[in-house]
């Protein structure tokens, strides 16, 4: 017999990247459906500066929300795209014909959105925009609004919450607030096609690793999550970025140092070469679980100035910035390898979870896969498109709460939702 289906929408605006999905449960198979994957990254346009700026991320989340929301919907539920949004006052005229909004309510949605100046009109009149029939459609189909809460920049997850409380009014439908880092564990439950999959035992290990976040996570079950180890300082992917800036190399500077390591790897295989640089391996003897990679980096700067000054202010070849690539990875992979291995057999776990951007990198996963296969415990890592931040992920992590009977917070309770820039698990 076909099981009912819940359907959540679900919006992330953490960093860098405006996102919206739909995903879909099952809930008598469990089996997992992503209806509509919308993903616009602002990288581009950071990468002029080396970094990601606040204020500019929130007035991009602000001007792409809708244009992301509504090929989201179009796709989930085929609601035809807006018209174009500059035309004059179709608000008003809007206003008079629409019968899903009563003046109230559009009153309502504009208190909540005042602060979104980038944000409040377009969602206004895209709101207004949609017919009788879709707007049914999206109320019938979706059992609840999940949204990114924290940990992220805070004037950009406001506009995501912002945004989810006015549909939350619009729809009258009731919210989820979202860690971001719970949405990266759940990332991996998408490949597995299944809300309750084999193949991940419990007690289980995650570990993320991201631009802003490296982390040990023990976890007893999907809702019983204890931070066991983090950076006591600057992030892995952090860390990428700054020394690949250090070598003159774009934002983001994960995928560039690992291009240059690859060259440099396969080089070896062949010819043998040497190294020419040696690096640290941060707290790699340290008895807890923590990591630190902003001695790495200053590590790296010194030894690229050292050399430059030896080789008489000649810059680094391309030779030596592959070396020196290459080393910085090894020292990262060997510091993650060995405190994660500590944290499976300290606790015992039966299964590794690794997510965030830098699970990208193809030489960490192989890592990765050969010591799963030494500890025989399976590794399960998200496909490539859920790895990077997205808002199919923080819908996984609604669905499971849907399905544990939590019911949300109704409109009634928004008001208690606010961006937590700083939320972590508990330790
Ligand atoms: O999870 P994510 O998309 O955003 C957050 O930081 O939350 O991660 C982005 C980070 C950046 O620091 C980027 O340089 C890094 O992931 N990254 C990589 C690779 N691809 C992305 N780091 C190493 N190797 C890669 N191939
Ligand atoms: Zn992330």
């Amino acid at each position: 017999m076909p099981g009912q289906k819940t359907s959540i929408l679900a919006i992330e605006t953490s960093c860098d990247e405006t996102a919206c999905s739909v995903v879909a449960q099952n809930s008598n198979t469990n089996a997992l459906n992503i209806l509509s994957h919308q993903v616009h990254s602002q990288a581009k346009l950071h990468a002029e500066f080396g970094g990601v700026f606040p204020n500019l991320a929130k007035r991009e989340h602000g001007k792409n929300f809708v244009p992301v929301l509504s090929l989201c919907l179009n796709q989930a539920f085929n609601v035809p795209l807006p018209p174009n949004p500059d035309s004059e006052n179709k608000d008003e005229n809007l206003i008079e014909q629409n019968p899903n909004l009563s003046t109230e309510t559009i009153e309502k949605i504009k208190y909540i959105l005042q602060k979104e100046h980038d944000l409040g009109p377009d969602l206004v009149s895209y709101l207004l925009s949609i017919s009788p029939a879709d707007f049914a459609h999206i109320k019938e189909s979706l059992a609840g609004i999940a949204v990114t809460y924290g940990p992220g920049l805070e004037p950009a997850l406001w506009v995501g919450i912002s945004a989810a409380k006015a549909l939350g009014i619009a729809f009258d439908l009731p919210l989820f607030p979202i860690n971001h880092m719970e949405g990266h564990i759940a990332s991996v439950l998408a490949s597995t096609g299944n809300l309750e999959p084999a193949g991940i035992d419990f007690p289980a290990i995650a570990l993320l690793i991201s631009g802003g976040h490296t982390e040990l996570v023990s976890i007893d079950s999907w809702h019983a999550y204890t931070l066991i180890g983090q950076t006591v300082d600057d992030a892995v992917g952090e860390a990428y970025d700054k020394v690949a800036r250090l070598l003159g190399l774009p934002y983001p500077g994960g995928p560039e140092i690992s291009k240059l390591a690859d060259s440099f790897r396969s080089t070896i295989d062949k010819e043998g070469v040497s190294r020419e640089f040696t690096l640290p391996r941060p707290m790699i003897h340290s008895k807890d679980l923590n990591f630190s990679f902003s001695g790495l980096k200053t590590a790296a700067l010194y030894a690229v100035r050292d050399r430059i000054k030896t080789q008489n202010d000649e810059p680094l070849s391309q030779n030596q910035k592959e070396d020196l690539a290459a080393e910085f990875e090894q020292s990262v992979i060997e510091v993650l390898l060995s405190k994660t291995k500590k944290a499976i057999l300290e606790q015992g776990s039966k299964s590794l979870i690794i997510g965030g951007g830098v699970i990208s990198n193809h030489f960490i996963r192989e890592n990765f896969k050969n010591l799963c296969r030494e500890l025989n415990i399976p590794l399960l890592i998200p496909e490539a498109v859920l790895a990077t931040d997205n808002a199919s992920m923080i819908g996984l992590v609604a669905l499971l709460q849907v399905k544990d009977g939590q019911p949300g917070i109704p409109c009634s309770g928004f008001d208690q939702i606010k961006a937590q820039g700083n939320l972590s698990f508990s330790k």
